[in-house]
């Protein structure tokens, strides 16, 4: 705690383009918090190994999705911004947490097993211990809140789990932190099968950030609504998962209640509602486009964010591995 300020942290995985899932679930809410809180936000680099990358494509999305996290509001010098690979001492600790995770509880995640159902042929061991990095991530910087989208629930339960028995056996090494996750747009649907998540391993259901207006306006008008003879924009995710989708999107693009929204659409369709969604997610994303273009043109400005970043979060990460190492019985070198 800084300043008597909470501290918050989350990071993003530069393992594709960002999307509108990743924004309108936990990224748009970010700037709101770095005022009240002391943040971290980080380039999870190293967790996106679990799944082969290319190592040009991967450099230039890092910087990319730097340029991203600035352009969508999270100013340098009111948060710390940093890339994982840039601070060891997430590494380290998630070594030593290694040895306080058991098997069985790794081998629940319901990520790791949609991952290697995925990847059939690179089931390894990081994607196994991927939650454990993960909780090294959260616990060195102590933080009091974890915001992420619903799929990363699970994720921060097990790092509570992870805390609490690390706790039990050496004191009140860690703090035990909350997930904290929005009402609206924690879980944004594809856009063509809307019963699964948007996700970056399947494009074609999913809205990028950098897309080009025309592009966003296409992906919506094809998107999959249902087949029902109501044809109109009514709140229902059990019946209408499509409709519901779209609504929740035009709710975070817009600040409109779903009970607004039905009104406004009330009697035309969804001829008139899919372009409306469209354009407003245009609007929301046309400023953060062209931000994060201008950013990308300004390599040395980005290099110097990032690691002045890393100096602060560095800072923080080696007195927390320090005390657990104490705390485990390593001789201090
Ligand atoms: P990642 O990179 O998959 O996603 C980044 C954030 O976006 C959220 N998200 C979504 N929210 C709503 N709807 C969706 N369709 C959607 N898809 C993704 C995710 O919940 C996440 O908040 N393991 C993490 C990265 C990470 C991390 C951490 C996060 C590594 N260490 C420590 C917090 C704290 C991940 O893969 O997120």
């Amino acid at each position: 705690m800084e300043n008597g300020k909470k501290v918050m942290l989350s990071g993003i995985q530069p393992s594709g383009e960002l999307h509108i899932g990743n924004y309108l679930g936990p990224l748009r809410h970010w700037p709101e918090m770095i005022e009240e809180f002391d943040c971290y936000f980080f380039l999870a680099d190293l967790h996106t190994i679990t799944v082969r990358q290319e190592p040009a494509e991967l450099r230039r999305r890092v910087l990319t999705l730097l340029a991203s996290y600035i352009a969508c509001g999270l100013a340098p010098e009111k948060c710390t911004l940093f890339i994982q690979s840039h601070v060891p001492a997430h590494s380290q600790l998630a070594w030593v947490l290694d040895c306080y995770t058991m098997f069985g509880e790794l081998s629940r995640m319901t990520q790791f097993k949609d991952k290697s159902a995925r990847n059939a042929d690179n089931i390894n061991a990081g994607l196994f211990t991927y939650p454990v990095l993960m909780a090294a991530d959260i616990l060195i910087y102590q933080p009091d809140f974890v915001p992420v989208g619903e799929d990363q629930r699970q994720h921060v339960e097990i790092c509570r789990d992870i805390a609490n028995r690390f706790n039990g056996i050496y004191g009140d090494v860690f703090k035990v932190p909350e997930p904290y996750i929005a009402k609206v747009g924690a879980r944004i649907m594809s856009l063509s099968t809307p019963e699964k998540k948007m996700s970056k391993s399947q494009p074609e259901g999913c809205v990028f950030l950098m897309d080009k207006p025309e592009d966003i306006m296409r992906k919506f008008k094809r998107a999959v609504t249902d087949s029902d003879a109501e044809r109109c924009v009514r709140y229902a995710p059990e019946e209408k998962p499509g409709v519901a989708n779209l609504m929740q999107i035009y709710a975070s693009a817009t600040g409109k209640s779903y009970e607004e929204i039905e009104r406004e659409f009330d009697g035309k369709g969804y001829g008139a509602f899919k372009p409306a969604v469209g354009e407003a997610v245009v609007e929301c994303l046309r400023p953060i486009r062209e931000e994060t273009e201008r950013l990308l043109a300004d390599k040395a400005y980005l290099e110097s964010v990032y690691r002045a970043g890393a100096e602060k979060a560095g800072y923080v990460a080696n007195k927390t591995l320090r005390k657990v190492y104490k705390k485990v019985g390593f001789l201090p070198g």
